[in-house]
């Protein structure tokens, strides 16, 4: 499908989707959020597809939702639209694993949109932050909540009080990023590790990615039994047994999705 506002390119069973509004430092407007929405749910339906890498230009990923967009609308209209609620409850619900690689500014709902995804790799020069306060509004797609749960009370009210950026270096630290690697390397990094993950299998992949998440979202308890009972299912699978057999045989297992 083609877009305007994204690129994107499948290769070695990793869909690679660039935002791509560089005027406008991929500022996310309607418009992009309902393409990235579109092209996920292209991927996640893509039997080729087993990994997805979200990234955006070496300047931004993106510098926020697009405030010439926001800035004349009425109360009455961001309720009643509920405003990039549909958008990012579908990004949401993308089931294979995404990456999102950021370089540069990755700024209010750009922030939050990298929180979306399964984990970040940073490039030495992005940066983070929660700058909504300047512009007399807060975060609006996940900020106070998700910046919260990766850093911590103490620092996420710091950066959405005082819209201050936050470094890679200090992103890694805080536990934002799961790892940083200079500005040139930031896609190959990306790439090795979609095609790591591309090479699993699919089914204990998904699997990882919903046992995880249920971490934000349940007690403890419940989220041990949930874990525990996809352990489990797993060894309805052929894919469990080649992976163990592999490993006693010293050879590389040969997932077949089943
Ligand atoms: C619309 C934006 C934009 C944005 C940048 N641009 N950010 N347009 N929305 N969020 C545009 C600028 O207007 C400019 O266009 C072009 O991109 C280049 O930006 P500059 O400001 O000239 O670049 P620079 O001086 O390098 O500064 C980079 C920057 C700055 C520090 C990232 O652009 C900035 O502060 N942007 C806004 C960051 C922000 O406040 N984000 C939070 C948004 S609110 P022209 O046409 O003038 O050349 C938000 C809410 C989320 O995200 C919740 C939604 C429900």
């Amino acid at each position: 499908m083609a877009y305007e506002t994204l690129i994107v390119e499948i290769e070695d069973h990793v869909a690679t989707i660039k935002l791509n509004r560089p005027d406008a430092l991929n500022a996310l407007n309607t418009q992009l959020l309902g393409e990235l929405a579109d092209a996920l749910a292209d991927a996640d339906g893509n039997d080729k597809v087993r990994c997805i890498i979200l990234t955006g230009s070496a300047k931004a990923f993106a510098a926020g939702a697009d405030i010439k967009e926001m800035s004349e609308k009425t109360f009455v209209e961001m309720f009643l639209s509920d405003f990039f609620g549909s958008e990012t409850a579908a990004i949401c619900r993308t089931r294979k694993p995404i990456i999102a690689a950021v370089a540069g500014y990755a700024l209010g709902g750009g922030c939050e949109l990298a929180m979306m995804c399964d984990f970040i790799i940073a490039a030495d020069n992005a940066k983070f932050g929660q700058p909504e306060i300047n512009l007399g509004v807060l975060a609006g797609i996940g900020g106070t909540q998700r910046l919260t749960r990766f850093v911590g009370k103490s620092k996420s009210m710091d950066m959405h009080l005082t819209g201050r950026f936050m470094e890679a270096e200090e992103a890694e630290r805080a536990g934002l990023v799961s790892r940083v690697v200079p500005a040139k390397q930031l896609m190959e990094e990306a790439q090795a590790a979609a095609q790591k993950i591309a090479e699993k299998s699919q089914l204990a992949a998904m699997m990882v990615k919903e046992a995880v998440n249920r971490a934000y979202e349940v007690p403890l308890n419940e989220g041990l039994l949930f874990e525990r009972r996809l352990f489990h299912s797993l060894f309805n699978t052929e894919d469990q047994a080649e992976g163990m057999a592999a490993f006693m045989e010293k050879r590389t297992a040969q997932f077949r999705d089943r």
